[in-house]
């Protein structure tokens, strides 16, 4: 009924870092992601290449790049949202590179400043770029439980965005519960009505923990065969263009509970939690992660 291994993608040192509104220096963004890769996780968004205007708090992610000492069989991915992403991570040594869509209308003008079928279109270069360069690209979509400016979003819009980035060659689409309003059944029916287009083995799931749900929807989403997880040490995050959005559902929860399933992630849990400790203390606050809390007592 569940699956024997499940693939977690790291997303804090992009997504939980992304909206940090004070400075975050160089050397504690480049430690986070050398010690995750340290605590057994092998895919790591690193970074993203957007404009320097709409999320300051990236604009160092070349940098990152160029100062991580990588550990053999980690991919380092980038968040690139047009071909001048692209082209900036592809420089700065990005492994893998992920597009960003939503099934949302006007979440995708606030979070990318265009229509769903205008941000198709400007995927379209990137995905003829990476295929030229053998990159592969993962694709997100964004608002599949509710949108923060429109609430529901039909099942039926997030399958379609979804077949639409498989079908323009994404080798994976992760459906993000942006602003984490959704509730086991909900994400249920919309797995349900997705998977009749994206087989389920292409398909990951992003949960925001906004409401605590999140672990509650992430069993749902194992039940149903998805065996590929995002999450952020610590439960960092935030979306910047999605007003009371809080962070990922934290790394260390996620793990002791696939552990605790008798899953493997081929993750060290005590490494992670130090991973975490390291970055809430730069940062100055708590773990949002309820296993590092009861863990580090
Ligand atoms: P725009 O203003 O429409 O872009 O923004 P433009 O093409 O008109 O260019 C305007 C300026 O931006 C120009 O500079 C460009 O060169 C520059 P200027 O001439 O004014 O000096 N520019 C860039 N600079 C650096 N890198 C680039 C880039 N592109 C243009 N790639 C744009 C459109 C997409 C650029 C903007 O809206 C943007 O950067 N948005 C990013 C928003 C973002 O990062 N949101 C958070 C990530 S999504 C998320 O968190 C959800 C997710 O986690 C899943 C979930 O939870 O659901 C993935
Ligand atoms: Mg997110």
């Amino acid at each position: 009924m569940y699956p024997k291994e499940v693939k977690i993608v790291e997303v804090g040192p992009r997504d939980g870092l992304q909206n940090e509104k004070g400075q975050i220096a160089l050397a504690d963004k480049v430690a986070l992601v050398e010690n995750l890769a340290d605590a057994g996780l092998n895919m790591v968004e690193t970074g993203s290449f957007v404009s320097p205007k709409w999320v300051p708090q990236m604009a160092d992610s070349g940098e990152v790049f160029a100062a991580i000492k990588r550990k053999p069989g980690v991919t380092y991915s980038a968040l690139t949202p047009n071909l001048k992403g692209f082209e900036a991570a592809l420089a700065a040594g990005a492994d893998e590179m992920a597009i960003f869509g939503a099934a949302s209308e006007s979440f995708t003008q606030k979070n990318i400043n265009c229509s769903i079928s205008e941000s198709l279109e400007r995927f379209a270069p990137v995905m003829a770029t990476a295929g030229a360069n053998k990159i592969k690209v993962r694709g997100y979509v964004s608002c599949v439980l509710g949108c923060p400016y429109e609430g529901d979003i039909s099942a039926e819009k997030v399958a379609e965005v979804s077949d639409r980035l498989l079908q323009m060659g994404c080798y994976e689409i992760s459906l993000g519960d942006t602003i984490g309003v959704g509730t086991p059944l909900k994400t249920a029916s919309m797995l349900d009505i997705v998977c009749k287009v994206v087989p389920k083995a292409k398909l990951a799931v992003h949960f925001h923990d906004t409401y605590g749900q999140a672990l509650a929807n992430i069993l749902i989403a194992l039940q149903q065969g998805i065996n590929v997880i995002d999450s952020a040490v610590a439960g960092l995050g935030g979306c910047p263009y999605a007003k009371g959005a809080s962070g990922n559902v934290a790394t260390e929860d996620v793990v002791y509970m696939l552990h605790g399933m008798g899953i493997e992630t081929g993750i060290d849990l005590d490494k992670l939690i130090h991973a975490g400790e390291q970055i809430t203390a730069r940062l100055g606050r708590s773990t949002n992660s309820k296993v590092a809390r009861a863990l580090s007592q």
